[in-house]
C-alpha cells in the first residue's frame, strides 16, 4: 500500500492509496486511514487520516465542516470526484461534504453512522476524568467482537484527547429537522451500509436516512457490531464493490 502526502492550505494531509478508483475513505472518531486496509486492498481508493489523526497535521477543528473542508479539498487534488465513503463521525464529513462541496462528490456511501450523533454524556465525561475506562466503554458499544474490543480499547485510551473531539463535533451534529423538512434532497446514488447489532448508530439512524434518500440501497450486515468494515470485511466489501461497480 502506498501513502502520499498532499498539501491543504501548506498543512499536511496524509493518504493510504490501494488499488486504482476513485474512492475516499474517511474513518470515525479516533480511528485513522489505517482502518480501511481490507477495503483498500480489495476495493481499491483513497483513505485519508484526517487532522489530529495518524499522521496527519495538527490543526484547530471547530466542527465538522472543518473536517469536510480537508477532505474535499484532498479528494479534488487526487482525483477530482470520488464515491465518498463515511464511518460513524465520517459520515457526518460525507454527509457535510455533499451538502457543502458537491462537485466533488460522485456517490456516497454512509457507513454505521446517521443525521443526528448524539453521544452518552456519561462517556464524554468519563474520557476527560478516567480515559481508560471510557476507552473501554466505547470499545464495548463500538464492537460485537471481544478481542478487537480489546484491542481498541488500549488505542482509544491512548487518542482520548482526540477521541473527546471527536465526539464532542458528533455531539453537536444534527441535520434530521433538515431531511425532514425536505431542506436536504440527496440527488446522487447513495449506499447505506449498517452492523445489525451496531450500539452506537443503532439500524434506525439509517432507516431515517433510508427514509429520507429514498433511491438510497440499505444493506444490513448480520452478526456485526459499528466496526462493520473490520468486522465483517467480506461482506462489507462485497456491498461496497456491487455498489460502485454499477456506478460506472
Ligand atoms: N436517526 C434517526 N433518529 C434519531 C437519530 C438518528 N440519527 N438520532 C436520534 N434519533 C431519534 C431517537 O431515536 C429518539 O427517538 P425517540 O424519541 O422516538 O426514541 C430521538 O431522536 C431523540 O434521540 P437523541 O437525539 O439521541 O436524544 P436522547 O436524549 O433520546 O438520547 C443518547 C441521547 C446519547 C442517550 C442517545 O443518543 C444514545 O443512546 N446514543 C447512542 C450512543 C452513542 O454515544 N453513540 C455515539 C455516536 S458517534
Amino acid at each position: 500500500m502506498e501513502r502520499i502526502t498532499l498539501e491543504v492550505d501548506a498543512l499536511r494531509i496524509p493518504v493510504l492509496k490501494g488499488k486504482d478508483r476513485d474512492i475516499m475513505y474517511i474513518h470515525g472518531s479516533g480511528c485513522d486511514a489505517t482502518l480501511w486496509e481490507k477495503q483498500l486492498e480489495e476495493v481499491g481508493g483513497y483513505a485519508i487520516d484526517l487532522p489530529n489523526h495518524g499522521q496527519s497535521c495538527e490543526a484547530e477543528i471547530r466542527d465538522i465542516s472543518d473536517y469536510a473542508y480537508f477532505v474535499a479539498k484532498a479528494v479534488k487534488k487526487l482525483v477530482g470526484s470520488a464515491v465518498i465513503v463515511g464511518h460513524s463521525l465520517g459520515g457526518a464529513v460525507a454527509q457535510k461534504i455533499y451538502l457543502e462541496y458537491p462537485k466533488v462528490v460522485k456517490a456516497l456511501a454512509l457507513v454505521g453512522t446517521g443525521a443526528r450523533l448524539r453521544v452518552l454524556p456519561e462517556i464524554l465525561k468519563l474520557l476527560k476524568e478516567k480515559p481508560e475506562e471510557a476507552a473501554k466503554m466505547v470499545s464495548k458499544y463500538a464492537f460485537s467482537n471481544e478481542s478487537l474490543a480489546d484491542e481498541f480499547s488500549r488505542i482509544f485510551a491512548e487518542r482520548a484527547k482526540v477521541l473527546h473531539l471527536d465526539l464532542s463535533l458528533c455531539d453537536r451534529f444534527d441535520l434530521l429537522d433538515d431531511y425532514r423538512n425536505g431542506k436536504i434532497k440527496v440527488d446522487v446514488p447513495t449506499l447505506l451500509i449498517v452492523g445489525e447489532k451496531d450500539a452506537l448508530t443503532p439500524v434506525k439512524y439509517s432507516e431515517f436516512l433510508k427514509k429520507h434518500i429514498p433511491s438510497a440501497e440499505m444493506v444490513v450486515i448480520p452478526e456485526a457490531g459499528h466496526m462493520v468494515m473490520l468486522e465483517k470485511p467480506d461482506e462489507f466489501n462485497k456491498a461496497l464493490k456491487n455498489f460502485v461497480e454499477r456506478l460506472q
